[in-house]
């Protein structure tokens, strides 16, 4: 479900000056394989806020390839360093980001780590500036705890896909561990003190959610 005309949300995109030869070579390969991106009118953002925060810690939950990791390690760089921890299961992912990474310049931000990320999370240090949400939908609500014990006061949770196609819209998502799971964390991080949330339409709703300690 399209939230803007191809039209507008080109003009949106072409605002933006990521045009690097690696970010557009993985946005190829994304198109091409049908490999789910969080794309050029989301990554800009995930830059801007690293460098807004002047974060030097971001946790990545379901990285992929690395497309969504090159913009906080990007961001991190130009603060004068830090890291950008990128968690994904397959071992193939992983080192395909790690060649993008090392390709564009910014492997030395990045540490990557073949696991189940919510595992990953929880065995990472505490006092992170940003951590980034893009698994499975269905264990969304369940990584919030593990969250909320490694994000710093004052730091971003970033969470992808809460519209998830227009389906939370519906009454119930039952039958629908995906969609069930993207109402539950909206749910809870609108309804938690620990949150001030932003639920906003970037392309598949992008939840912005500041962590309150
Ligand atoms: C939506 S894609 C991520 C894309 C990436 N964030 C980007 O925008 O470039 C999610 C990736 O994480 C993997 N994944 C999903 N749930 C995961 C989990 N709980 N732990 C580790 N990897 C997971 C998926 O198999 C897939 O490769």
């Amino acid at each position: 479900m399209a939230l803007l005309s191809q039209e507008l949300n080109d003009y949106i995109v072409g605002q933006t000056r990521f045009d690097d030869p690696i970010v557009l070579e993985m946005e190829e390969r994304a198109a091409r394989d049908g490999f789910p991106i969080i794309g050029p009118a989301v990554g800009p953002w995930l830059y801007f806020f690293t460098r807004l925060l002047k974060a030097s810690h971001v946790f990545e939950m379901g990285s992929g390839f690395g497309y969504s990791t090159w913009f906080f390690a990007r961001g991190i760089k130009d603060n004068g360093g830090g890291t950008v921890t990128h968690t994904v299961w397959d071992e193939g992912l992983s080192r395909d980001a790690r060649g993008y990474l090392e390709r564009s310049g910014l492997a030395d931000q990045c540490d990557f780590q073949v696991s189940e990320s919510v595992l990953a999370l929880s065995g990472a240090a505490s006092g992170i500036d940003i951590i980034f949400c893009d698994i499975d939908k269905e264990m969304y609500p369940n990584a919030l705890d593990v969250v909320e014990s490694k994000l710093k006061p004052g730091g971003l949770f970033i969470c992808d896909n809460l519209l998830w196609d227009g389906k939370v819209m519906a009454a119930t998502a039952e039958g629908d561990e995906a969609t069930a799971g993207v109402k539950e964390i909206t749910r809870m991080l609108r309804e938690s003190p620990r949150w001030d949330f932003l639920l906003t339409p970037l392309r598949d709703g992008v939840g912005f959610a500041r962590f309150n300690g």
